[in-house]
């Protein structure tokens, strides 16, 4: 079976509804570990009501990114579970070259904008207060830059009159909860295929 990690420091709305598309039988794949940085976070109260192993991994002494004993934690813990996909479900850390060169192509993340715009912190609040009509969700392969990565598939979500950054935010969730499971099963089903910047999803 495909083994999935999830990666998170929130409340883990994406989890759950991964996990329940794997349950289903809609991805072919488990969640074989959760891991935050985050001792107190909802994604891991989320994985322990599935019975999922899960585990808090002390980020170290940096605001954004892991320090390197962190960064060697996290890399051997998922090595260990024999993942074959990092999923990152807000995980609020940037990771860096020794990370992703130990799972390359092979760490996803969904950011709750139309990428290219609006890369970094509350992508809702930044669409909202730039007044674009439209934004969205996209899924990508994390790559040394910030949401940055090839584009694996994206979805729209109208900004309405009246929206608060919350509202917008909550309508960018429920389209998340339905595109995140989408890509993660074609990956674990290896039909998303990568050329460069492109990447081609095969039927
Ligand atoms: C999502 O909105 C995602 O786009 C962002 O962080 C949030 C995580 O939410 N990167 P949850 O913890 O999965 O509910």
């Amino acid at each position: 079976m495909f083994r999935l990690a999830v990666l998170g420091s929130g409340k883990g709305s994406n989890l759950a509804a991964i996990a329940e598309a794997c349950l289903a039988g809609k991805i072919p794949a488990e969640v074989a570990m959760v891991l935050s940085d985050v001792a107190e976070a909802g994604i891991l109260a989320q994985a322990q009501e599935r019975r999922l192993a899960a585990e808090f991994i002390a980020p170290g002494k940096f605001r954004t990114k892991l320090d390197e004993e962190a960064e060697r934690a996290y890399i051997s813990r998922l090595v260990a579970a024999e993942v074959d996909l990092v999923v990152l479900a807000g995980f609020m850390r940037i990771l860096k070259g020794d990370f992703l060169r130990a799972f390359p192509m092979r760490v996803v993340n969904i950011h709750p904008s139309l990428l290219p715009a609006f890369p970094g912190l509350e992508a809702w609040k930044q669409a909202l207060d730039y007044g674009v009509k439209a934004t969205g969700c996209t899924v990508h392969f994390v790559d040394q830059g910030v949401d940055s990565g090839p584009i694996i598939a994206q979805e729209t979500v109208p900004v309405l009159q009246g929206d608060t950054p919350a509202s917008l935010h909550e309508r960018i969730q429920q389209a998340e909860r339905q595109l995140y499971p989408r890509c993660v099963g074609a990956l674990a089903e290896g039909r998303v295929l990568v050329k460069g910047r492109q990447t081609v999803w095969a039927s």
